[in-house]
């Protein structure tokens, strides 16, 4: 069986899920955050260690700003109302991306990682203005400012995920089969699975087939 370390997700779907279900994008995401902490639980039940979730895009920033707003909002009083929870959990939080938002969650965001920086139990990754592209060409950028060799250490030494081993598996939601810019070259051997399921709709016994497939799958990287 295989082990398993680190799940990646992309969390697609609420804005379907609530124009038929609400008649509103907004409602999706809201239902949404209740799927992300009903998977936070069972990552912790399972064991896994590392969880990374892919909130918002650097492409998000095209959508309409009342829909930015909301994200923004529901992530601050998450924040506000879960972070002595997530601490007591033993639970790290990490955020991966650019970090340009308002003062007031900027503030918010390193107060969290501060707080909840030494824990161990599982470490939750919260891609937030992430984009795969410029990660990369961040780190080529300080690779050839610090003139270092370039090879496949030194560059996920750069990447923001460099205290992470690489995804073991990355789950899409919403039935749609691409990558979006996300952990690109993090998840060169990973296995994918693509999940019918609109984000909000996917619960612990989905996740749990999953993984369930996932330790029964033979994973050869590159061998035979
Ligand atoms: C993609 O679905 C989802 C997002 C861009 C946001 C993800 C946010 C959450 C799950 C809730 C908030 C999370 C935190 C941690 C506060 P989509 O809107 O692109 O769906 P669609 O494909 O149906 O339009």
């Amino acid at each position: 069986m295989n082990p398993i370390n680190h799940v990646a997700i992309i969390m697609d779907g609420n804005g379907r899920w609530g124009l038929k279900h609400k008649k509103s994008r907004n409602a999706g995401h809201k239902a949404g955050l209740n799927t992300v902490e009903k998977i936070i639980k069972e990552t912790i039940k399972q064991k896994i260690k590392f969880l990374t979730l892919y909130a918002f895009s650097t492409e998000n920033w095209k959508r309409p700003k009342r829909e930015i707003n909301y994200l923004f909002n529901l992530l601050e009083n998450f924040l506000i109302n879960k972070i002595e929870e997530l601490n007591k959990q033993n639970i790290k939080l990490k955020i991966i991306g650019i970090k340009k938002f308002t003062k007031k969650l900027n503030k918010l965001l390193i107060h969290s990682e501060k707080k909840t920086f030494k824990n161990k139990r599982l470490q939750i990754n919260l891609a937030l203005n992430y984009g795969s592209k410029y990660e990369l060409v961040n780190a080529f950028r300080c690779l050839s400012k610090n003139k270092e060799k370039i090879n496949e250490n030194s560059i996920s030494k750069y990447l923001l995920t460099n205290d992470t081993p690489d995804p073991d598996l990355l789950i899409r939601t919403g039935n749609t089969k691409r990558l979006s810019n996300f952990l690109l070259w993090q998840l060169a051997y990973s296995e994918i699975f693509f999940e019918r399921k609109l984000w909000p709709d996917f619960n612990d016994k989905d996740y749990n087939k999953i993984i369930k497939k996932f330790k029964n799958t033979k994973r050869n990287f590159g061998k035979i």
